[in-house]
């Protein structure tokens, strides 16, 4: 939970997101459930629980310290450490040899299509939201909302450019992949995937053993994409995987004539006559993916693919702009089932209101049955008000993709007050799903009064935390 130390010299982070468990003994070819490596990132600060930065302080236009912003910058980001189940409890495991936070000051290497305006290197990453595993053993972290940290104009921003002026913003807002096992390595940016506000990265291999990237931008009436590699992914040498998201094809896709449509400057002349290079298409994907017929969505948050039919599955979370308030989820099916294909059907696979029981899907994972877990994220402004009072606290959800129940929502857990429910992964045996509370008590205005004293309770402040769910195990 927040606070808590991962090494020497290191915390885990605020406002945790996505969490997934790597067993230890994965590059042996292994399949290790109670001892591995836990991934975490962490979205964003609050600035009242690490500073005591109130709403006060922000209407009086009071400046925060550069030890402030510090704070800040040491919160957000990625958590790597070592886990193990003794006796069927999961505890946090010294290691120095895995452990680490990758945080907003962390030096991350620029590499793919654009890299050559953007330099070398990028200062830290930050509003880390979900993201991804390869199979070659990586973890993706998608960077969201990168325009609220270098901002001071409305209460939910951290105005971190009172103290920090060079930030360059173009150096935020990609994907970012790190190697868990290997504590020495730079993490890198992958701009051949494009810069939008990443929720996600599912990653499927084609028959031509080819990586395809499927990712959302959480904007409202911002698109979906894929992104295929040009190298094959090798099975028996890692190494040769390590850089295989720098070259390939970009895609967005138009629902409305069911085609993925290419991202490539020399390729499409809509895309020429509005930029200068392909860097320049990949660094605005929010207006080069609409030139190309890319369809506005609905908040696409995170996908996910079917382990029994590889169809697609696309979690969009609302979009009060459309009248669409609770969300749905939607489903792809690529041509020939090839995650290469061009085109591709697709249909609403559930939808969230009243009668379904949810609102608002945000982070989905999918075990080996098919069923398709579903955590809910209405925003805390929102939550348990007026039209969103049946739905209750964000909760988790399990929804069969086949059987007699195929489409139906299962409410298999409940979050803290004011929390969103994200995360959502588990171990190869199943037995331990492994989901995110964040934000408990978000809606709190000091500590004093706070809304949420989990999962301490008492007199502490609401902490964010990652939960090991069990008893999955007969
Ligand atoms: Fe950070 Fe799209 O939720
Ligand atoms: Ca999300
Ligand atoms: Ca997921
Ligand atoms: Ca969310």
């Amino acid at each position: 939970m927040w606070g808590d130390k991962i090494n020497d010299n290191e915390y885990f982070g605020y406002n945790n997101d996505f969490v997934g468990y790597l067993p230890i003994d994965l590059l042996e070819g292994g399949n290790n459930s109670s001892d591995g490596l836990l991934i975490v990132n962490h979205e964003y600060p609050s600035p009242l629980f690490i500073n005591n930065y109130t709403d006060e302080d922000f209407r009086n236009g009071r400046i925060k310290t550069i030890e402030e912003v510090e704070a800040e910058k040491r919160s957000v980001g990625i958590s790597i450490f070592r886990v193990k189940r003794v006796n069927g409890e999961w505890n946090f495991t010294e290691d120095e040899s895995y452990n680490r936070m990758i945080d907003a000051n962390t030096q991350i290497k620029i590499c793919g299509a654009a890299k050559n305006t953007l330099g070398e290197y990028a200062t830290g990453t930050l509003a880390n939201c979900s993201g991804g595993f390869t199979p070659w053993g990586t973890y993706l972290s998608s960077e969201e909302n990168f325009q609220d940290y270098f901002v001071s104009e409305n209460v939910w921003e951290y105005r971190w450019n009172d103290v920090v002026k060079d930030a360059v913003i173009e150096h935020y807002g990609w994907v970012v992949e790190v190697d868990p096992f290997d504590k020495n390595s730079v993490p890198k940016k992958r701009t051949s995937l494009g810069r939008f506000r990443h929720e996600n990265v599912a990653i499927g291999i084609s028959g031509n053993k080819k990586a395809v990237a499927y990712m959302g931008d959480d904007k409202v009436n911002e698109c979906v994409y894929k992104f295929i590699s040009s190298k094959s992914y090798n099975e028996t040498d890692r190494t040769a995987n390590m850089d295989i998201l720098d070259e390939g094809e970009l895609y967005v896709a138009d629902f409305t004539n069911n085609k993925w449509q290419l991202l490539d400057y020399d390729k499409r002349a809509e895309l020429k006559s509005a930029f200068t290079s392909q860097a320049d298409v990949l660094v605005n994907c929010d207006r080069s993916s609409k030139l190309v017929g890319g369809t506005e969505c609905n908040r696409p948050e995170d996908i996910e693919i079917n382990p029994l039919d590889k169809s697609v599955f696309i979690a969009f979370t609302n979009n009060s702009k459309k009248k669409d308030y609770d969300g749905s989820i939607v489903r792809i099916i690529e041509k020939n089932n090839d995650p290469e294909s061009l085109e591709f059907e697709w249909e609403v696979f559930a939808t969230g209101g009243v009668d379904s029981g949810f609102s608002s899907p945000d982070n989905l994972c999918f075990d080996s049955k098919g069923n398709l877990w579903v955590l809910c994220d209405v925003s805390t402004s929102k939550l348990n008000k007026d039209r969103y009072s049946s739905f209750k606290n964000n909760s988790l959800f399990m929804i069969p993709t086949v059987g007699d129940n195929k489409g139906k929502a299962f409410r298999f857990a409940a979050g803290p007050v004011e929390c969103e429910m994200c995360g959502g992964n588990f171990t190869p045996d199943e037995s331990t799903l492994f989901v995110s509370v964040q934000h408990p008590g978000e809606g709190s205005l000091t500590p004093e009064s706070a809304t949420s004293r989990w999962p301490n309770f008492g007199n502490d402040i609401p902490r964010p935390a990652v939960i090991a769910i069990t008893g999955f195990d007969s």
